[in-house]
């Protein structure tokens, strides 16, 4: 276990050459498939889920942490926020190195104290995650998925078990480039996005009915 403490996301630097559409390097038929699915959001992303959902109280635990966006976006909002991830992705701050479903919450949080799990999961695992998530004592479980996980044959019985409280759409697209390809594109890696995403939030008790909102765009993209 690696525990650490502090520290913003390094910026990034030496740009090199740039594609116009920095996006549509992200295809599978450009690149091979990122690592562990390590594709790294906005952190607009994030400010905007923080905007909308009252977190307040609640210790953030990003259980797919990466380089991690998510706890350093809500330690800047004076939050308390603590990573995990299957391996080290470069987040420098309270970090545990573990495989989320097989981790002692208790490395992590204090189940009996506050918490709260925001994610931006490995997509082929987001379900497993989400149920994982959703069986641990956390106050919400909020997860940045692609819009389609939403609509599916498959998922059905989750979103009928577990209905989500609230339902934020974003607007516009982040796009979400391989972690390892930002140093090299810097912040044009976040530029033009092509895939609708949305935040699926539960929230304990989970009764009620779902809260549809749509997050407006940002003002630059
Ligand atoms: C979509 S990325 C999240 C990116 C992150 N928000 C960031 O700022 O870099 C998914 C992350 O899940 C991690 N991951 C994959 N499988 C995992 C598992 N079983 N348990 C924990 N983390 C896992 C990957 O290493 C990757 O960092």
């Amino acid at each position: 276990m690696d525990v650490e403490t502090g520290a913003e996301a390094a910026a990034f630097a030496n740009v090199t050459a740039l594609p116009v559409n920095p996006a549509q390097n992200f295809k599978a038929s450009t690149y091979e498939r990122a690592a562990d699915d390590w594709y790294v959001e906005p952190r607009w992303c994030v400010e905007q889920l923080a905007d909308a959902i009252d977190l307040a109280d609640s210790l953030i635990w990003d259980p797919a942490c990466g380089g991690g966006t998510i706890p350093d976006t809500f330690e800047a909002r004076d939050f308390r926020a603590v990573g995990s991830d299957i391996r080290d992705q470069g987040y420098a701050g309270g970090k545990v190195i573990a495989d989320f479903l097989s981790l002692d919450p208790a490395l992590v949080v204090t189940p009996s104290g506050r918490f709260s799990i925001v994610t931006n999961p490995p997509f082929r695992m987001a379900e497993r995650f989400a149920r994982h998530a959703l069986a641990l004592p956390a106050l919400r479980v909020c997860m940045l998925q692609q819009l389609s996980f939403l609509a599916s044959r498959a998922r059905w019985a989750l979103f009928r078990e577990w209905p989500p409280s609230d339902v934020l759409i974003l607007s516009q697209r982040p796009s979400m480039p391989p972690g390892e390809k930002i140093a090299e594109m810097g912040e044009r890696a976040f530029r033009g996005g092509t895939t609708d995403f949305c935040w699926i939030v539960w929230t304990r008790p989970h009764d009620r009915p779902t809260n549809l909102r749509w997050l407006a765009p940002e003002a630059r993209s």
